[in-house]
């Protein structure tokens, strides 16, 4: 029995492509098969360290980031999105509705305090101010109307790649600060700009009513200018976040850069590969998902919501605001993290627009003469109240960002493999050699080991072999030998030979 594994156990090292057992199966004398054994262990010692590394390697999760830069013919624009400073116009409301407001959202210094809140909303006297039915019944309806409004009139001057534009190409939508007005806003065939430079986007002049402000001084924004945000269409604007002021009386340059960035999904990058959606935009995007989650968490509470946010609940109230949105927002973002809790993660792929803002004084005294006369408005007024604006790419090109990962499967194959094959020579085909030595080994155990003593069979059985490997050369030889030209017939046949010749001596 023990002849039959010896002789499987070194036909196994001679035919094995890990060549090493071989050279140690036919060493010379026991030093040179001592020297080989260790070679191999050492060889072998060094592989598996290497293949560990690798591995470790490639869970590791690693990526890195390509920067392409693509210069392009047109360049898809962003939407614009203009607010004002100001929410309520003065010549559109009543004193008795600002005073109300200005209790109204007389809260930052307390949302800490529920206490003093709801002690504060219960000694106010809110029917005593007299305010419109129009702002306690209808608070968002009384903003569209009555908040900042970008016409004709206050218009002054649109122009798109030098033709005119008016207060029509513009849609209203609701942020923090009221009214706010999107330009090229439309997903489905948003403008492209075809020449870069100053001039060749959207320029406008705005006149932004500073005499209309209204702002508590308390409790209401203290500036006076107009904030505006470039962004992806398919994103919710966010300008009390991402928003760019821009103050009356300087000619305002936004240089805008567009950036596609594409993620790996987790755990290479954070994107999350299911493709998800959001219920009141058509596609995934951050801000969506933060404004929904809000909305989401306003809703459970407090069974309004705020114009600014999404959804098919009723608006908000002004007393419904102070009193549960904003301290039950304060509370969420306190003491939690919006991003875990919300679930939200950055999309696998989308465009976010930068712009590089730059600043001239305007108008020139000889300017403003010019239009003090075009626009009739009186001396002083323009370095006041407007705004111009000028939106546009300087420079046809967008910039991808793509992270990849920094080892793939196939990388870890080829590295793993690597190792293996330049260290003890091993494939995936070495493998399956060993497997089936194994098998055979195993089953020529248990066939001999119930007949120990039948001698006569086993060697019988060798003898089989030895002929099946014979033969099998002999095959292999004349097919190839077919195919050959006559000279490389007799070098295999010679091969075939001496491999018969090995297999012989070896059994
Ligand atoms: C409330 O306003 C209405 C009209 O705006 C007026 O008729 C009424 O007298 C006012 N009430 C009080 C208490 O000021
Ligand atoms: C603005 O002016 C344009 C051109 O005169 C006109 O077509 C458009 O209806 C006007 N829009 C408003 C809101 O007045
Ligand atoms: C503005 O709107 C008018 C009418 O809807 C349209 O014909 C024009 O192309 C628009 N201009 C821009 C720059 O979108
Ligand atoms: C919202 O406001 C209305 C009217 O002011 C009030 O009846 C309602 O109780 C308020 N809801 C909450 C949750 O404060
Ligand atoms: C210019 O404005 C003044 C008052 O601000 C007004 O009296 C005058 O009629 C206006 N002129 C024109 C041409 O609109």
């Amino acid at each position: 029995m023990g002849d039959t594994q010896d002789s499987l156990d070194h036909e196994f090292a001679n035919y094995t492509t890990c060549h090493g057992a071989s050279r140690i199966a036919n060493a010379k004398n026991r030093p040179h098969m001592a020297l080989w054994t260790l070679v191999f262990l050492a060889a072998f010692g060094i592989c598996t360290w290497q293949v560990v590394d690798r591995i470790q390697n490639y869970f590791a999760y690693r990526t890195g980031t390509e920067i392409n830069v693509q210069l392009e013919s047109e360049l898809t624009f962003p939407a614009v999105t203009i607010c004002n400073f100001n929410r309520i116009r003065d010549s559109a409301t009543t004193q008795n509705d600002l005073a109300y407001l200005g209790a109204a959202f007389y809260i930052p210094a307390l949302l800490d305090d529920p206490e003093t809140l709801n002690e504060f909303l219960q000694e106010v006297d809110w029917d005593g101010f007299n305010a419109s039915t129009a702002l306690l019944e209808d608070f968002a309806g009384y903003v569209r109307q009555n908040g900042f409004v970008l016409d004709n009139d206050s218009l002054a001057e649109c122009t798109w790649r030098g033709r005119k534009c008016y207060a029509d190409n513009f849609t209203h939508v609701f942020t923090e600060y009221g009214n706010c007005w999107t330009f090229n806003g439309d997903k489905d065939s948003p403008l492209k700009q075809t020449s870069p430079g100053a001039g060749n986007g959207l320029k406008l002049i705005m006149d932004i009513l500073t005499d209309e402000y209204t702002e508590d001084p308390i409790t209401g924004n203290l500036e006076y200018g107009l904030v505006f945000q470039v962004h992806d269409q398919h994103e919710p604007p966010r300008p009390e976040l991402v928003g760019t002021a821009v103050a009356p009386g300087s000619h305002t340059y936004a240089s805008t850069f567009q950036t596609h960035v594409i993620n790996q999904p987790t755990p290479w990058g954070q994107c999350d590969s299911k493709k998800r959606s959001l219920t009141y935009y058509d596609k995934y995007t951050l801000p969506g998902c933060l404004l929904e989650c809000r909305a989401a968490i306003v809703a459970s509470v407090c069974k309004c919501r705020p114009m600014y946010y999404p959804g098919v609940l009723d608006y908000c109230t002004p007393l419904n605001l102070t009193a549960c949105v904003l301290p039950t927002l304060a509370a969420f973002l306190r003491e939690s993290n919006e991003f875990d809790t919300c679930g939200c993660t950055v999309p696998c792929e989308y465009t976010a627009y930068s712009s590089q803002v730059s600043y001239a004084g305007y108008p020139s005294e000889k300017a403003a003469r010019f239009y003090e006369t075009v626009f009739n408005y009186s001396s002083g007024y323009m370095s006041k109240n407007v705004v111009l604006l000028d939106v546009y790419y300087h420079e046809l090109r967008s910039t991808t960002l793509e992270q990849f990962k920094a080892v793939d499967v196939s990388g870890l194959i080829s590295d793993v493999g690597g190792q293996f094959g330049f260290f003890i020579g091993v494939s995936v085909i070495t493998f399956w050699e060993f497997l089936e030595y194994l098998v055979m080994k195993f089953s020529a155990f248990f066939l001999f080991s119930r007949k120990p003593s039948n001698s006569n069979k086993k060697v019988s059985n060798k003898d089989v072999l030895k002929v099946d490997n014979a033969m099998v050369f002999e095959n292999a030889a004349a097919e190839v030998a077919e195919k050959t030209e006559s000279t490389e017939l007799s070098t295999i046949q010679t091969k075939s030979n001496g491999e018969k010749a090995a297999v012989l001596e070896m059994t």
